[in-house]
């Protein structure tokens, strides 16, 4: 009944944590992908005024024109290029769907540094095309020299995601720029996932879109405005690829939501930084306890992620373990084909936080149950 396809996508590790997050009382939750702070007053009084004012239709499938200027106008000011084109898509998900329809064949062969977001590798497989992992450990960094032994004349595009879920690892520019002469010399096309840009802690992001015209770059509010449910993102890039994935839009999710486009002009000029230096904060918080503990665990240079290896027993035991004692993190082998990793999330409160170190820090000596 169900189309094979299917039969290679597989959400168990993610869903079985939050299954017992929902059934567990009081849990110290450390999965969840998303901040948790709520959506700025102004931008949720702009999309119910949208709502009110009738701005309840289809719009036109790009997105509509005021978003697209405002857009526009901040990918110059922040990302440093003007993009050859721009579609409004129903998150950055949408957008990844989008463009792996549009641009793979079977067989086409698509590097994915991991630990990688899980999508990608779901959504590529889905497409029949073949993920091909680079392994980034121990400390996450994406360079031009781990890249270029898996590039084959198979090889169609390079995923980069930074800001990276799950390890908060940053590319800098100057690495960014060597990719950039690597993926011209083989004449890759990169999708840059940039939702996490905003929260960059050390250092101004850098979009590598500004000196490769050959990306995808994908954006969003996801994660900078917590605006998760209402499913608003963009893709720019060249205008032949682009002009495909609006065409498969019209077809698909026809446009994204309309109070959200609205709302999203109010985004932009809604100024959140006071939350990326709260997010600085929780990442020292985290980063200094777990180091503190004794484990083994690089600095996130950004996102609200932190991937320390486990101490003892495979990723599954030993978040089984964690879980026993109420503490929800999600196993590194879903997000990557080595099963030796945790991810933990700190998008929560600070307490939170104190509390998921202190359950680290006692069963790091302890040994998988017997
Ligand atoms: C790396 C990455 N890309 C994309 C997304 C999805 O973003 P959106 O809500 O815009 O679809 C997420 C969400 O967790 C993510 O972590």
């Amino acid at each position: 009944m169900i189309a094979r396809r299917m039969a290679k996508l597989d959400s168990s590790g993610i869903r079985k944590v939050f299954d017992l997050a929902a059934a567990m009382q009081d849990p110290i939750n450390l999965s969840i992908g998303q901040p948790d702070f709520d959506v700025p007053d102004p931008v949720k009084d702009a999309a119910i005024q949208a709502i009110r004012n009738g701005h309840n239709r289809y719009t036109v499938t790009q997105g509509i024109p005021q978003l697209h200027a405002a857009l526009r106008k901040h990918i110059i000011k922040h990302k440093h290029f003007d993009p050859e084109s721009l579609l409004i898509t129903s998150g950055v998900s949408g957008a990844l769907v989008l463009a792996f329809l549009v641009l793979i064949n079977e067989g086409d062969e698509v590097l994915i540094p991991d630990p990688y977001f899980v999508m990608y590798k779901h959504l590529v497989n889905l497409c029949h095309g073949a993920p091909v992992f680079v392994d980034t450990y121990p400390d996450f960094r994406v360079t031009a020299e781990r890249l270029r032994p898996h590039i084959t004349p198979r090889t169609k595009m390079l995923l980069l995601n930074s800001p990276a879920n799950p390890t908060g690892a940053v590319t800098d520019r100057a690495e960014l720029e060597k990719i950039a002469a690597l993926a011209k010399k083989h004449n890759l096309l990169i999708i840059s996932d940039e939702i996490y840009d905003f929260f960059s802690y050390d250092a101004r992001p850098f979009s590598i879109g500004s000196i490769y015209p050959h990306t995808l770059v994908m954006g969003g509010f996801s994660k900078s405005h917590a605006m998760t449910g209402w499913r608003l993102g963009y893709v720019t890039g060249p205008h032949g690829i682009v002009g495909e994935m609006t065409k498969l839009k019209q077809f698909s999710f026809v446009c994204a939501p309309s109070f959200a486009q609205i709302a999203g002009v109010k985004a932009l000029e809604t100024d959140t930084s006071h939350y990326c230096d709260q997010y600085r904060r929780k990442r020292d918080l985290i980063y200094e306890g777990l180091r503190d503990a004794g484990y083994e665990v690089e600095k996130p240079g950004g996102a609200f992620y932190i991937f320390p290896k486990v101490p003892w027993g495979t990723d599954q035991e030993f978040v089984a373990e964690a879980i026993r004692h109420k503490l929800l993190i999600i196993p590194g082998s879903v997000f990557s084909e080595r099963a030796t990793h945790m991810r933990i999330s700190y998008a929560a409160t600070d307490d939170t936080i104190r509390r998921g170190v202190a359950v680290l820090k006692a069963l790091i000596r302890r040994g998988p149950a017997k």
